[in-house]
């Protein structure tokens, strides 16, 4: 019997609902592959700041550098909410970060995803959509702007002033690269090069950095695009996109246009990748306006469960199972209050009632 430690950091709002579901999907693959999974609950987020005062508790981290992978939920409060807690210690600067950063999980995957049969979700017109969408949004996430050093006062002129530095060596460039040309590699050969290298000096060496990377994935066609340009090209003409590649900020903003234009960023699970540990958690925030009402839909999480099964543990079929199962569940004209669209024949389900049907069809996988 193979054993996997799995750490659940369920977070905050809409995490623990999400991840009951998640859990349920977990149980059934454990059980029929013969896995012994432990399932090592954290606290994480601001939940986690109320409860141990500290929003990555140590006590989570000792828990997380034993777990083979790492599942999280999204975490944060609402605008008025978070002023409770000092800023260092709210969730994403306390908790999310500093994980992206002890892993440092540089390599962070975001499918667009959306068959033909799901376009009802998607705000775009269906000669737009063509055959459905299909892309990867390869997001650097442990650079850039993000992590750079930071400053703020007073400058001399009495004004109130702040400065954050957006930095990256080639090294950290090269990594990323060698990751987005190789899931090119594995799916249409093509790699979109998102930059801005007509203003940032940053993109610059990105650009060069890439070509170099380029020249040992000489069957991989680059093709660059200024990252508004992108933006726009997301919304005409998104079927032209495989595989793209981008630095940390350009993927944040991105990929939330990428769950846009499926409809809802309830539909975008994600991994995130370092050199010796995984995790993964949706693309979206904590939704805390419908926190408690069993109205959030599961898929990102139990998406990102199918993410971790063939990224950290190899279980490809698996993963491909739970794809099926929840498009089946879409298919059959189901859905959550939180997702929009749908006409008015939607057969609408709570939370767990949407998990309950991914475990169903996908136990007849
Ligand atoms: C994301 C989120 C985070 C980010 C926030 C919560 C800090 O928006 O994962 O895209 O900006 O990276
Ligand atoms: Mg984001």
């Amino acid at each position: 019997m193979t054993s996997y430690k799995i750490a659940l950091l369920d977070g905050d709002g809409i995490g623990p609902e999400i991840m009951a579901e998640a859990v349920k999907v977990l149980n059934l693959v454990a059980q029929r592959n013969n896995l012994d999974l432990e399932l090592l609950p954290g606290a994480f987020g601001a939940s986690a700041y109320f409860s141990h005062g500290h929003s990555f508790p140590d006590e989570t981290k000792a828990l997380c550098d034993t777990a083979d992978a790492i599942l999280k939920g999204p975490i944060g409060l609402s605008h008025e909410e978070s002023k409770k807690i000092p800023v260092d210690m709210q969730p994403e600067r306390g908790a999310l970060l500093p994980l992206r950063r002890r892993y440092d999980t540089f390599a962070n995957f975001r499918p667009v995803y959306l068959p033909k049969a799901l376009a009802r979700f998607s705000p775009l017109k269906p000669e737009i959509i063509g055959d459905g969408i299909d892309f990867i949004i390869i997001r650097e996430l442990v650079g850039g702007l993000y992590f750079g050093s930071k400053e703020a006062g007073v400058n001399e002129q009495g004004k109130r002033y702040v400065k954050e530095t957006l930095e990256y060596d080639e090294d950290q460039i090269a990594r990323i690269a060698r990751v987005a040309f190789e899931t090119a590699r594995k799916r249409n050969k093509v790699l979109h090069n998102i930059h801005k290298s007509n203003v940032l000096k940053s993109s610059v060496l990105w650009n060069e950095v890439m070509g170099e990377v380029g020249t040992e994935f000489p069957d991989v066609e680059v093709r660059h695009f200024l990252v508004d340009a992108a933006a726009t090209y997301l919304c005409l003409n998104p079927g032209q996109f495989d595989v793209m590649v981008m630095e940390n900020m350009f993927g944040d903003i991105l990929s939330d246009q990428g769950g846009g234009i499926l409809g809802s960023l309830g539909l975008m699970p994600s991994a995130c990748l370092g050199p010796d540990k995984a995790y993964y958690e949706p693309s979206h925030g904590s939704a805390p306006d419908i926190a408690g009402q069993g109205i959030a839909n599961p898929y990102s999480m139990i998406g990102s469960v199918a993410m971790m099964l063939e990224m950290s543990f190899s279980l490809d079929q698996e993963a491909k199972n739970i794809w099926h199962a929840m498009q089946s569940v879409f298919a059959q004209g189901y859905s959550t209050a939180d997702l929009s669209a749908p006409g008015s024949d939607v057969r609408m389900i709570s939370t767990d009632g949407f998990g309950d049907l991914v475990v169903e069809e996908l136990s007849k996988l």
